[in-house]
This record gives C-alpha cells, sequence and structure tokens, in this order.
C-alpha cells in the first residue's frame, strides 16, 4: 500500500510523518506509535525551568478526562462547566479583595499571555475614551513596565501599536523602581505593568509604592495612570503565605490582574485569568454579546472554542484546597525553595540573587572570582542527569550577568531537592578542572520564558 504523497515510502515497513498516508492504522497501533515517540520528550517533575503545573492529584485528572470534549465557549450546552467559570471569577474577586467582590468582572483565558492581552486592551481603550472625552489626541499610547516583563507585554505592545517604555535593571535592582515608573508617565501613558513574581528571579515588584508614587504624580499633574498587576504566578502566592503585603484591588490604583490557573493555581496547562475592579475598568465596547450555538453571552476573549476541562479542574482545586490547603501547598514550596536556595548558597561556588522567599523561585549565578566556568556549563552538566534548569541572560542593563533559575512547584519534594544538591555537588570538581567556559561563543541565551 502506497502513501499518497510520497510514492518512495513503503507504509508496510515505515509510516509517514509528515503527510497522511493512504490508510487508516488500528488505534492500538497509532496509540504505540505515538506513545513511544513521546518517551524523548523530557522528565516533566524534573524540569525546573517551568512555572507551569506537572502534577495533579489522580481525581482532578479524571475529571479533566471526563470534560475532554467539552468546549468552554458553549455555554448553553455546559451551563454547569459556565457556572464553575463564574464561580472562580468569583473566588479571585474576593482573594484579591475586590472592593465589591459581585461587581468585579473577569473570565478565564489559555493562560495569562491571553489574560495580559486583555488586560493590556482594556487600559488602551479606557485611555482613548478619557482623551476623546477630554477632547484630546488618542493616536501615540505608553504602557510604562520594567525590563523583567515576560515576553506576553512585549507581544502586547507590537500587536496593537503601543510604545513599551521599559525601565532597565540598574545595579541589583533586578525589577521595576517607582521613581522609575513614574519617571517614563505621561498623558499617554495607558498604564503601569508592575509584576508580582518576576519571571526572571521570582522577586515581587513594589506594587503599593509604585502606587503611592503614582497618587503623588497625579497629585502634582493630574496624570492618572492605573496599575494592571501581572500576577501571573504572584496572585496565586502572595494571598495565601504574604497576607500582609497589600498589592491587589485593595490599592485602588489596580484596575485588573491576571493569573495562570496552570502556575501556582495548580493546575495542568490551559488556563488563565484576569479580573478587573470593577465594571469601570473594562470599557463595554469590548465586550461582544455573541448570539451563537443557541444562547446569547458576553464574551471578551481572544480565542472562541476553549478546552473546558481545565476550568473544571480550576474549580475542582479551590473546592479541594481552600485557603489552608492553598498555604501548605504554597507553603511547602517556598520552604523548599528556601531551603534549597540556602543550601546551593553554601556549595561555595554560587551567587544567590534572590533566594526563594517570594515566589518559590531564585536565581543565582556564578562567583567568576573562584570558577573558570560559567551558569551555562553548571545547566548542560546537570541536563546529563535529567534535570532541566535553566541558564540564560539578564536584560538591559544587566546583559553582563548569566544566571541559572529554579523554580520549585507543588510535586518538587525535599527529596528531590537534596538530589539535585547531591548531583550539583558531584559536579563541581569536575567542572573545576574546565579552563574556561565552554560556550562557544553566540550560543542562544536569550530567555524565552
Ligand atoms: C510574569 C509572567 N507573565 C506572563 C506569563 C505568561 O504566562 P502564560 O504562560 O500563562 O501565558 C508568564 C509566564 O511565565 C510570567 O511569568
Amino acid at each position: 500500500m502506497r502513501s499518497v504523497a510520497d510514492p518512495a515510502i513503503d507504509d508496510e515497513l515505515e509510516l509517514p510523518t509528515h503527510f497522511l498516508r493512504a490508510d487508516p492504522v488500528p488505534p492500538a497501533t497509532a496509540y504505540q506509535l505515538v506513545h513511544d515517540e513521546l518517551l524523548l520528550d523530557g522528565n516533566a517533575r524534573l524540569n525546573l525551568a517551568t512555572f507551569v503545573t506537572t502534577w495533579m492529584e489522580e481525581p482532578a485528572a479524571r475529571l479533566m478526562a471526563e470534560c475532554a470534549e467539552k468546549n468552554v465557549i458553549d455555554k448553553d450546552e455546559y451551563p454547569q462547566t459556565a457556572e464553575l467559570e463564574r464561580r472562580c471569577v468569583s473566588i479571585l474577586a474576593h482573594l484579591w479583595h475586590a472592593p465589591k467582590p459581585e461587581l468585579a468582572v473577569g473570565c478565564s483565558t489559555t493562560g495569562s499571555s491571553e489574560a495580559c492581552m486583555l488586560g493590556g486592551l482594556a487600559l488602551k481603550r479606557r485611555w482613548s475614551h478619557a482623551r476623546r472625552a477630554a477632547g484630546r489626541p488618542a493616536g501615540r499610547p505608553n504602557l510604562v513596565m520594567g525590563a523583567n516583563v515576560q515576553v506576553c507585554w512585549d507581544k502586547f505592545c507590537n500587536y496593537w501599536e503601543v510604545e513599551p517604555r521599559i525601565v532597565p535593571m540598574e545595579g541589583d535592582r533586578f525589577n521595576l523602581s517607582p521613581d522609575e515608573a513614574v519617571a517614563r508617565c505621561d498623558e499617554d501613558t495607558i498604564g503601569v505593568v508592575a509584576v508580582l513574581g518576576s519571571t526572571f528571579d521570582g522577586s515581587y515588584e513594589p506594587v503599593a509604592a509604585i502606587a503611592a508614587a503614582l497618587d503623588e504624580l497625579q497629585a502634582r499633574t493630574g496624570v492618572d495612570v492605573p496599575i494592571h498587576v501581572d500576577g501571573a504566578s504572584g496572585a496565586m502566592v502572595a494571598p495565601f503565605l504574604d497576607e500582609d503585603l497589600v498589592w491587589d484591588f485593595r490599592l485602588e490604583r489596580v484596575a485588573s490582574i491576571n493569573t495562570s490557573g496552570h502556575k501556582y493555581g495548580l493546575v495542568y496547562p490551559g488556563v488563565g485569568w484576569i479580573c478587573w475592579r470593577d465594571r469601570a475598568a473594562l470599557p463595554e465596547d469590548l465586550v461582544f454579546n455573541v448570539n451563537y450555538l443557541g444562547g446569547d453571552m458576553p464574551t471578551f476573549a481572544l480565542n472562541f472554542s476553549r478546552p473546558g476541562a481545565e476550568v473544571v479542574a480550576q474549580y475542582y482545586v479551590f473546592l479541594r484546597l481552600g485557603v489552608a490547603g492553598f498555604r501548605a501547598v504554597q507553603g511547602a514550596s517556598r520552604h523548599i525553595a528556601t531551603r534549597l536556595a540556602g543550601r546551593i548558597g553554601e556549595l561555595g561556588p554560587f551567587r544567590l540573587l534572590t533566594h526563594g522567599d517570594e515566589l518559590p523561585v531564585f536565581a543565582f549565578t556564578t562567583r567568576p572570582e573562584v570558577t573558570a566556568y560559567d551558569v551555562f556549563d553548571v545547566s548542560r552538566r546537570l541536563r546529563e542527569r535529567g534535570w532541566l534548569v535553566p541558564a540564560y541572560t539578564f536584560p538591559a542593563n544587566r546583559t553582563d550577568l548569566d544566571v541559572l533559575r529554579i523554580v520549585v512547584r507543588n510535586g518538587f519534594t525535599h527529596d528531590l531537592a537534596e538530589l539535585l544538591v547531591d548531583d550539583l555537588a558531584r559536579l563541581l570538581p569536575e567542572l573545576a578542572r574546565q579552563a574556561g567556559p565552554l560556550r562557544a561563543g553566540g550560543a542562544d541565551s536569550a530567555f524565552h520564558h
């Protein structure tokens, strides 16, 4: 039997992979082939690069399998899934101290990237309405943020033609400072993005101090700049472990908050959330009332069809853990992160930049005065044992700084942390024999997470 597109391949012996074969294969064969090929993927539990959930309880996985066919947009056919989504938004609005949670608006998304796009779009539209109402031009919007923002904000600015005003890193300041943020704001600023839990080193940005500086700017100049908090990770950590830290809707200037359900929201990949403090923060003309699939519903999303299983799983996690459960899970991750950071610091050749005491995430670098090798050598050697610990270069103005970063997630235990430290300690004598870094110049060290 020959395949349609490439008669040179004998389908009986070799299955085509890049075009359709002429005939079907039995399900068991197809399953085994795909299953076997995926053996080459990394081991998710040893992946200390990703923020995304790699372990869930079996009942959650079962629920997700039961919901595999549900399309979250089809709220008429799956009204109870839609109800669970609404409950999740309400839970987040309460958790993030919306002044009147019943008036907060929000939705699920595919992840924080989509949520950030929606947050940014609302800021932009709100700004342009205000400009037009004041008879002022609305053609040159800008957004102020630190150089440490995740790439989704660069995308937002690029896709929606907003000028990014980036505050570079300086010395030992690796995230946004209030003074530097305010210095870049003017009447064309649609908002400031404050990141709760920097992707680069796990540090929290000082949201309250940024808000206070913007209050002062408004008092001085009349320029009123809202804040969007990118809480992709931290918005599901701080409410449980840093209750006294004021970063959320308790600050009047915070217009919207996003988080990734699939990061410290503890759900498998595919779900994010955004919440606006009230209806005024989400201009009505961005919301589409779609009459489709048998119902009339308001939607504000970049996607239409999307799996419902992750939303259901998010509700499961909220129901299952409650406040005490979240505190225990996130607390354990932070405990493991801080202890692991301490152990790595004690090894000698490394300098910690952060300690895992905000997000359970920390960054460290080599001490050039005692090592000839660099962070890329360490990352590569750890990979030989199966550990994925990314090495990357910081953005402007600290492109001279290369770091390793470890993300501790639910499912990464003290035992695994000890094994990692043992492996790292075992590698050091060999690394110490290197005369210099092995990285042949030009290796891609850009950071994409
Ligand atoms: C601060 C921050 N914002 C946004 C994102 C993008 O999130 P997602 O992967 O859920 O789209 C990330 C991902 O790491 C992040 O750390």
